[in-house]
């Protein structure tokens, strides 16, 4: 069921500093940081050949990266995901089989503007997964 793996997403203290790192320590190609407002989180895009690395910060006053943060305060990798072909066919197969999605179980649109869902950490050992209709 599942495709590509889509990107890896860290969360960091400084996106300022992060871009730095990724631009100018390891050579990578950085985007400008872009504000989802909806998502509560600022976002940088390193393209790698293979994948993406998505560096997330958090914006506003309830983003829902502000307690990873807190308990994180160096930053550290938040989440993978994956793409699906059909993320309401994946969502029913999974629930199917006792995952649990997160929120009310429906897509949401994604950094990418395509739709997403979150599974929870618990059912995919210890790692938060977000799937992406490719
Ligand atoms: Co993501």
């Amino acid at each position: 069921m599942i495709g590509r793996l889509n990107h890896v997403a860290i969360v960091v203290p400084d996106l300022k500093a992060a871009s730095a790192v990724y631009r100018d320590t390891l050579g990578g190609k950085v985007s400008a940081p872009v504000d989802l407002p909806e998502h509560g989180v600022t976002t940088v895009f390193v393209e790698l050949p293979n994948t993406k690395i998505e560096l997330l910060h958090p914006l506003g006053a309830k983003s829902p990266i502000a307690r990873f943060l807190e308990q994180n305060p160096s930053g550290g990798m938040h989440h993978v995901c994956y793409e699906v072909d059909d993320i309401l066919a994946a969502r029913d197969k999974l629930k199917a089989q006792g995952a649990r999605v997160l929120g009310d179980g429906e897509p949401r649109t994604g950094a990418h503007n395509k739709p997403v869902l979150f599974l929870h950490p618990k059912d995919f050992c210890g790692t938060l997964v977000e799937l992406e209709q490719a």
